[in-house]
């Protein structure tokens, strides 16, 4: 787990290479394990494997091109009339719960060599008419998912002192 962690990486080129059944229902699996507020899992996966959909997909997502060019491209939608409506008294937990699997599913596939890339560049309105998302359903994210045709550096993170205090906000 750690090392996929310390080594997963934003992938932005894949290769042509199918995702393997089996590996799509492992890492799909992954963020059906995911914790969720109530344990009310207020999210769904749409698995997008045409080339005419993902096109679609991808004029959306501003274009980004890696995302046409991966075998699988997942888009996130969170489903806030299913989750918590108050996290910390304020927020629905349909944004944290269907982050929480996805980020799961992300690190399943860096340990079984996939790659996957958060996308949050997207018109939510053309998404929802492309995939028929109903109105009351929000998109929360995207991702490619493949096998990756790179290796980026790690990139810079802020020190642990600048993320962390201890015993009270500092
Ligand atoms: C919420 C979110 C939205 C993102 N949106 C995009 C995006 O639209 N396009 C893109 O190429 N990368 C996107 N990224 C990837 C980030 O740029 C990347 O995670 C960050 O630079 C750190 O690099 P790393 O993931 O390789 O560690 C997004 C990441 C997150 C968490």
């Amino acid at each position: 787990m750690m090392e996929a962690i310390k080594t997963r990486r934003s992938i932005r080129k894949y290769k042509e290479t199918p995702v393997p059944e089996n590996l799509l229902k492992e890492v799909l699996n992954a963020a059906r394990l995911a914790p969720s507020a109530e344990n009310a899992q207020p999210w769904k996966i749409i698995v997008v494997m045409d080339v005419l959909v993902k096109q679609k997909v991808t004029q959306a997502c501003n274009g980004q091109k890696f995302l046409v060019q991966a075998p699988v491209v997942l888009v996130l939608c969170g489903i806030p009339e299913e989750a918590f409506p108050t996290v910390g008294g304020y927020m629905s937990s349909h944004i944290i719960d269907a982050t929480i699997a996805l980020d799961h599913l992300t690190l399943a596939a860096r340990a079984l060599g996939l790659g996957t890339c958060w996308v949050a560049k997207f018109k939510e309105d053309k998404l929802k008419d492309i995939l028929g998302i109903p109105e009351d359903v929000r998109v929360i994210a995207v991702s490619p998912l493949g096998y990756p045709d790179e290796s980026p550096e790690r990139s810079p993170r802020k020190n642990l002192e600048e993320l962390i205090s201890y015993d009270r906000y500092a």
